[in-house]
């Protein structure tokens, strides 16, 4: 057996290739570099919804109507607010109904927008504030989290951080989307499953943790000494490391693009920038040399923990903002799933202990 079902391929997709030898994301036969220059993250929710689902004439103003439909499930959500938002975002999620449809499927990629920001508003004491349909995902999520309307560098910014985060491959939250769906349970309980596994910080609980380290590291003089004491207390860093891939994750430098282009509008402070840069130069030093036998490289995360910040997002709902990207790939691999139809059952090896022989 695999231990973390390493190196087995458990399906067949269309959707994305991850190339952990060459460091490249393919979605639908498109180069991640090719996405984040030219699409939209509606461009790509479309793109992982072609041949799975109905495309609606206008699939902007479709999800736009659909952050509509959603936000009334916020009303009495106050009861939530002691949750951290991942936990609550799971609660409003599971008021959805279950559906295989494009309406219900709209609505679970509006959602996770939507309850952020209505989350994060009730837990700052504030009234939600009901979305804007004209607008784009990343628009109106910056919108109803701080109640203005954000700078176009802004959109740009967490644009292209939903595109990069919008699918890749069999990562541990997707795969638990396709469990869920290969079972027929329905859309809204796959999206349920892959938000659970997403909150674990091996997997997309990282960014918070990596602002943590950052904060703890506190000036690039200290960052050998911090990130040194940490591995050899056993500890994982933050932002490093992949199952798949070998060499640097690519989303690292799209998203390290965005993140440079906050700071020359003065969005990020460089002193930020620069502790940053100098925590991950010390740290893939170091892992290099304490880790030799493993191509530990810097990951989505590191970077995405900026971003964020940047962006206004507390720590807490770094996460939420993942699912806030990622949904789109969940629902895509859930179609693909029910449509290929199998039930997901893998076996297993019995090692526990055996009846006892009844004495003669
Ligand atoms: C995401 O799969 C995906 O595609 C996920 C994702 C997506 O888009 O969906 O890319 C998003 O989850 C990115 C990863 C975010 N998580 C983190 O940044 C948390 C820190 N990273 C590690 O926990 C780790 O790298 C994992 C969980 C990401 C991957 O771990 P593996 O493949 O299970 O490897 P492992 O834990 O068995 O470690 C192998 C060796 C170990 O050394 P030894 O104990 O054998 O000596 O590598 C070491 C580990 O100690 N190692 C690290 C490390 N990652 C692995 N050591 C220090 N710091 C790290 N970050």
């Amino acid at each position: 057996m695999k231990s973390g079902l390493e190196d087995v391929v458990a399906a067949e997709t269309v959707l994305s290739d991850v190339d952990g030898k060459n460091g490249r994301l393919i979605v639908r036969g498109v180069s991640l570099d090719d996405l984040v220059a030219n699409s939209r993250y509606e461009d790509v929710v479309g793109l992982l919804f072609d041949g799975f689902l109905p495309s609606p004439p206008d699939l902007r103003a479709a999800l736009g109507a659909a952050r509509v439909a959603v936000f009334p499930h916020l009303a009495g959500a106050v009861g939530l607010k002691d949750l951290s938002p991942v936990e609550g975002m799971r609660a409003l999620l599971a008021r959805l109904a279950d559906g295989d449809d494009l309406p219900t499927a709209l609505e679970l990629v509006a959602a996770p927008a939507v309850f952020t920001a209505g989350l994060l508003r009730l837990k700052a004491g504030l009234a939600p504030v009901s979305p804007d349909p004209a607008l784009s995902m990343a628009a109106d999520t910056l919108r109803m989290v701080h109640g203005a309307v954000p700078t176009e560098q802004q959109v740009a910014a967490l644009d292209r951080y939903l595109v990069t985060v919008a699918d890749h491959g069999l990562n541990a939250s997707t795969f638990a989307a396709r469990v869920v769906a290969s079972t027929q349970a329905g859309l809204t309980s796959s999206v349920l499953a892959a938000l659970s596994a997403l909150k674990g910080p091996l997997h997309g609980g990282a960014p918070g943790p990596v602002l943590d380290m950052l904060d703890s590291v506190g000036s690039p003089g200290n960052a050998g000494k911090w990130l040194d004491e940490a591995l050899a207390g056993g500890e994982r860093l933050m932002g490093f490391g992949h199952r798949v891939y070998r060499v640097r994750d690519p989303r690292a430098d799209a998203l390290k693009g965005a993140v440079r282009m906050l700071a020359a509008s003065g969005a990020i402070d460089p002193a930020r920038l620069a502790l940053a840069e100098a925590v991950e130069a010390a740290a893939l030093d170091l892992l290099r040399r304490k880790k030799p036998d493993r191509a530990l490289d810097t990951n989505v995360e590191f970077y995405t923990a900026l971003l964020l910040e940047a962006l206004g997002f507390p720590r807490e709902a770094f996460t939420c903002v993942f699912a806030v990207g990622r949904v789109a790939g969940w629902i895509a691999h859930a179609r693909e799933q029910a449509l290929d139809g199998r039930l997901i059952r893998p076996m297993s090896v019995y090692v526990g202990p055996v009846p006892r022989v009844a004495a003669e």
